[in-house]
């Protein structure tokens, strides 16, 4: 399950070489994140368990109706399908962790079924004239929309539905029914609260984006700390942000994944915070009794990082950097595909990063001897398709200009690599 959470993140998984396909899925992915805005866990669980509260209460309220709301049929049939597709989207909500996707299917789903009930109730009481109250459906979706889309769907989900209302209205009602006379001032209403809608949109991305940055800030601090202790070198963390954000993007990644790969990447060895300095800086190699407690680090790591799921990505990283494609690795002895996309890229960026590094335990490798053992443990210690993109760029050079940069601390050169 938590495999499946860094899986999703991942949704525009290269394979291969189809590079054009993957720009094409990136491109839709942030397209989906500007109008969906991103995922959060609680919030997408409580918008599952609310929308099937929703259409089982108007399936409860029709009989207390006694029936008298004409179309009620296709009320009834709305929710129920509402009901059934609900069910495999909680699926991949509560089982899969699939936020984003389910998201936006139940979105889809839901306007399209809405769209449809409200054609034909719309019809059957627009030829009895009704003046029933369910058209408030609409209302209900333009204040959900404020909670759950991003302040651009919210504008779109209020244009909709307002829309869909007033066609509605011309289409199944006469001219002289209360109905039309009443149009106006319900727009009114409808735009107005599509404002408040839309105000609520924009108030909860701002408060994600500061909790982001807070985030940031504190894996940045983390990510001090671990390097004030850790290695020679300063750079070692900041390098390896910036080899893991090349080969995220390189393989297909949104920005918004490459963002989280490049933080998780920087605190990675954050549970070596706990391991003593006689094992740390010892000059030569461990003893058998202190490999094993080297290699907590990993589990440290997670468990450093396991109170805030915010840090979700992080903590995988912590935990399964140092596994190994063929399963040799630890702590889980993970194989393949089992080990988190992000863990394994932070996994190749760590070790050419070591390699070219002075250790107290080794000294640095050329970069030609270095790029040469990564090939050759492509397969074996490393993801074979994740190799090869860091070996394309380390061809075309983008390597080489990360490590000279933060050899002579070349700040513009640095600036202009993080963008
Ligand atoms: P690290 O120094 O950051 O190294 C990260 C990973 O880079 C290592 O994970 C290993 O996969 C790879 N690596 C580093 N040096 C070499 C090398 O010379 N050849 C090859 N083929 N790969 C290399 P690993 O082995 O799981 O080690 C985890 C951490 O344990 C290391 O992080 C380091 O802090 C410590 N460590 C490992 N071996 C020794 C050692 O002999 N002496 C001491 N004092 N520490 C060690
Ligand atoms: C996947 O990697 O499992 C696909 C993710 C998605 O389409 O959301
Ligand atoms: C997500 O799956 O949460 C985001 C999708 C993407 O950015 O491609
Ligand atoms: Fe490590």
């Amino acid at each position: 399950m938590q495999n499946a959470l860094v899986r999703e993140n991942i949704s525009a998984f290269p394979s291969g070489s189809a590079h054009r396909q993957h720009r094409v899925m990136r491109w839709l992915g942030e397209a989906a994140l500007v109008v969906f805005g991103p995922a959060d866990r609680g919030e997408t669980r409580r918008y599952i368990v609310q929308r099937a509260l929703i259409a089982g209460v108007i399936i409860a309220v029709l009989p207390i109706q006694q029936m008298r709301i004409p179309g009620w049929p296709g009320i009834l049939g709305g929710c129920t399908v509402a009901l059934l597709y609900n069910l495999p989207l909680a699926y991949l909500v509560f089982t899969r962790e699939r936020l984003f996707t389910a998201r936006v299917w139940g979105t889809i789903l839901d306007s399209i079924v809405l769209m449809g009930a409200s054609l034909y109730v719309f019809r059957e009481m627009g030829a009895v004239n009704s003046a029933s109250d369910i058209w408030l459906v609409f209302v209900v979706y333009i204040v959900t929309g404020g909670f759950m889309l991003a302040p651009l769907g919210s504008l779109i989900y209020t244009a909709l539905w307002t829309g869909w209302f007033a066609m509605n209205t011309f289409l199944y009602y006469s001219p002289s029914s209360t109905f039309h006379d009443q149009l106006p001032i319900r727009l009114v209403f409808f735009i107005t609260i599509g404002a408040v809608a839309l105000g609520m949109a924009r108030e909860l991305q701002k408060r994600r984006e500061r909790l982001e940055q807070q985030n940031r800030q504190t894996m940045g601090m983390l990510a001090n700390l671990v390097e004030a202790r850790d290695t020679d070198a300063g750079a070692h963390l900041h390098r390896i942000q910036h080899f893991s954000r090349a080969l995220a993007l390189h393989l297909g990644l949104s920005e918004r994944d490459t963002q989280e790969a490049a933080y998780a990447s920087m605190i990675h060895d954050v549970g070596k915070a706990l391991v003593p300095d006689s094992v740390l800086q010892k000059a030569g190699p461990l003893s058998p009794e202190e490999w094993r407690i080297m290699q907590k680090h990993t589990a440290w790591g997670d468990r450093l990082l396991t109170d805030n799921s915010d840090f979700e990505v992080a903590r995988q990283v912590a935990r399964w950097h140092h596994e190994h494609w063929d399963g040799s690795g630890y702590p889980d002895g993970l194989t393949g595909e089992e080990i988190p996309f992000i863990a394994r890229i932070v996994a190749v960026a760590d070790v050419y990063d070591a390699l070219i590094s002075e250790r107290p335990y080794k000294d640095a490798w050329p970069p030609v001897e270095a790029i040469r053992e990564i090939q050759r443990m492509a397969g074996s210690h490393l993801d074979p398709q994740i190799v090869m993109a860091f070996v394309d760029l380390w061809q075309q050079g983008t390597i080489e200009r990360i490590t000279q940069a933060y050899a002579e601390q070349d700040e513009q050169a640095l600036t202009e690599l993080a963008a």
